[in-house]
């Protein structure tokens, strides 16, 4: 049984928090933006992203290869102009940027458009950062495609055209170095890379993330709009909507309530923008006394894995304050009896990842609606790994006998009164 944290529970909320992911909300000293195969800077999202060839720019790269361009750009409405240009490397390319030793986001930007005899259809490549593999053999057309299949699959009708990797690593020797390598006879492409400081860790860590990379693999605005890179002015992070993850798009109501919504502490707007718990899915057959269903996310994960699971919380129903009470599943096991609970999965082969959300049948009818303002993803590295291969080949079986482990951890908004 979990009970939506109220003002009491805060405090534990807020130290698993803060512990694990933010402190105390800074602002990140340094960015870097940059616009992959050109010398010219664009505004896009309200940041500069200079060209990787302007003389003003900080993230060098070791060679040329080519620079491609596009006049047609698909699909992208914020990062279209991003997108027109990228680099494209037949052989390995380094970039290499001069950092404070530090915690930071690394988010690399593809569109894949073909350019004179490169076909991004045949393009593969890995990304390594400073010892830490990203990614193997990585096929962006194919990541995208599989996507969208999986939408189409779920009845959602949206496709992306264009994909952004999501990383957290440390900085240690004041230098980062990104290197992407071909497969051999094949060729890789970028378009642009955001390098954000980001505040990790502290003293009271469930985990001790020193040492570890991090990938971002999902990010969603439950029961709201997707949230655009521009709206969410400290991390600039994109929330995509959670309906195409469904597994019944329809169980479960939306709502909005954006009247008094503030963080518990302030400048909680590194852990998520308001707009993420100005939204909520929740249970509403408010007509059937017994609420036999639960509300179902699916998603696909890389096995052998650990992931952090970011569940966000808002009450927007004034009245239910301190007074909901729901269960959590994962992967069809009661996940969640305390907010820092921590689990341990069975199967060392999942790949996919369901998260749900119902009743909680020991208490009565009223007070079991569950609800749910925002989710988040991460999956942890193994041995100064991220990059998982096989990944559309669900017939071949993994090797190793890792299990996978997921956690959780809870954040919350609070009433202003
Ligand atoms: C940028 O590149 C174009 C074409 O390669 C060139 O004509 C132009 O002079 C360059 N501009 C700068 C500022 O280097
Ligand atoms: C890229 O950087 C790595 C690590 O610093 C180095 O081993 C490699 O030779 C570099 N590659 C290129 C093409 O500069
Ligand atoms: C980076 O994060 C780790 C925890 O994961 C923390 O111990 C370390 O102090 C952070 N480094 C900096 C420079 O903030
Ligand atoms: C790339 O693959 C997609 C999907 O298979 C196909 O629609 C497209 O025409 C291909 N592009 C090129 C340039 O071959
Ligand atoms: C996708 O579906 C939604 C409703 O399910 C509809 O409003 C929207 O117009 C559709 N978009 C496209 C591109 O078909
Ligand atoms: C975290 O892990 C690093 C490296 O594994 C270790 O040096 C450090 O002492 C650990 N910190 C804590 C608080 O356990
Ligand atoms: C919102 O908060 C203000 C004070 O911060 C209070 O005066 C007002 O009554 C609150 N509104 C609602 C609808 O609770
Ligand atoms: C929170 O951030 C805002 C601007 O982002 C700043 O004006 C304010 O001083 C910060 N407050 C605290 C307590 O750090
Ligand atoms: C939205 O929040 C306000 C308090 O700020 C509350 O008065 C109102 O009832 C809430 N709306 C719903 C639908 O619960
Ligand atoms: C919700 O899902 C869990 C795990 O899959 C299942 O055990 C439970 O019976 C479901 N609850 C309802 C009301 O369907
Ligand atoms: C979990 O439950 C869903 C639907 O309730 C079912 O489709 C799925 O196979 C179950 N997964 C496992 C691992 O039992």
């Amino acid at each position: 049984m979990v009970k939506v944290p109220g003002m009491e529970v805060w405090g534990l909320i807020l130290v698993v928090m803060v512990s694990v992911f933010v402190g105390n909300g800074e602002a990140q000293t340094k960015s870097l933006l940059i616009n992959c195969g050109t010398n010219s800077s664009v505004n896009v999202d309200g940041r500069r992203w200079v060209g990787d060839l302007a003389p003003d720019n900080n993230l060098t790269p070791s060679s040329l290869g080519v620079a491609a361009s596009t006049d047609t750009c698909s699909g992208d409405t914020t990062f279209a102009q991003l997108y027109e240009t990228a680099r494209i490397f037949p052989g390995s390319l380094n970039y290499t940027a001069s950092l404070n030793q530090g915690n930071y986001s690394v988010r690399l930007h593809f569109y894949p458009f073909s350019f004179e005899k490169y076909n991004t259809n045949e393009s593969s490549f890995s990304v390594v950062a400073n010892g830490l593999k990203l990614a193997s053999q990585l096929n962006v057309p194919g990541e995208i495609s599989h996507k969208n299949s999986y939408f189409q699959s779920s009845g959602s009708n949206s496709s992306s055209f264009s994909m952004i990797k999501e990383y957290f690593l440390t900085v240690d020797l004041g230098l980062l170095v990104i290197e992407f390598a071909p497969t051999k006879g094949s060729f890789g492409f970028i378009n642009a890379i955001e390098i954000l400081s980001v505040k990790v860790g502290g003293t009271n860590s469930v985990l001790n993330l020193s040492g570890w990379g991090i990938e971002a693999t999902y990010r969603l605005n439950v029961g709201g709009p997707e949230i655009t890179s521009d709206q969410d002015l400290d991390l600039w992070r994109t929330w995509e909507v959670d309906s195409s993850y469904m597994f019944t798009a329809n169980a479960g109501s939306e709502v909005h309530n954006s009247s008094n919504i503030t963080y518990a502490s302030m400048n909680d707007s590194v852990v998520a923008p308001l707009a993420v718990y100005e939204t909520a899915r929740f249970m509403s057959n408010t007509e059937v006394l017994e609420k036999r269903f639960n509300m179902s996310w699916k998603f696909e994960v890389d096995p052998d894995f650990e992931y952090l699971i970011r569940l966000h919380f808002c009450e927007l129903f004034y009245d239910r304050a301190n007074q909901r009470s729901f269960r959590i599943y994962i992967n069809n096991r009661t996940a969640a009896e305390n907010f820092d609970d921590f689990l341990d999965m069975v199967s060392s082969k999942i790949n996919t990842l369901w998260i749900q959300l119902g009743p909680d049948t020991t208490v009565g009818a009223s007070g079991t609606d569950a609800i749910l303002n925002g989710l988040e993803i991460f999956k942890l590295s193994r041995n100064g790994n991220l990059a998982y291969v096989e990944k559309f080949d669900s017939t071949k079986s993994s090797a190793g006998s890792q299990t996978s482990k997921t956690q959780i951890l809870w954040v919350s908004c609070t009433w202003a009164v």
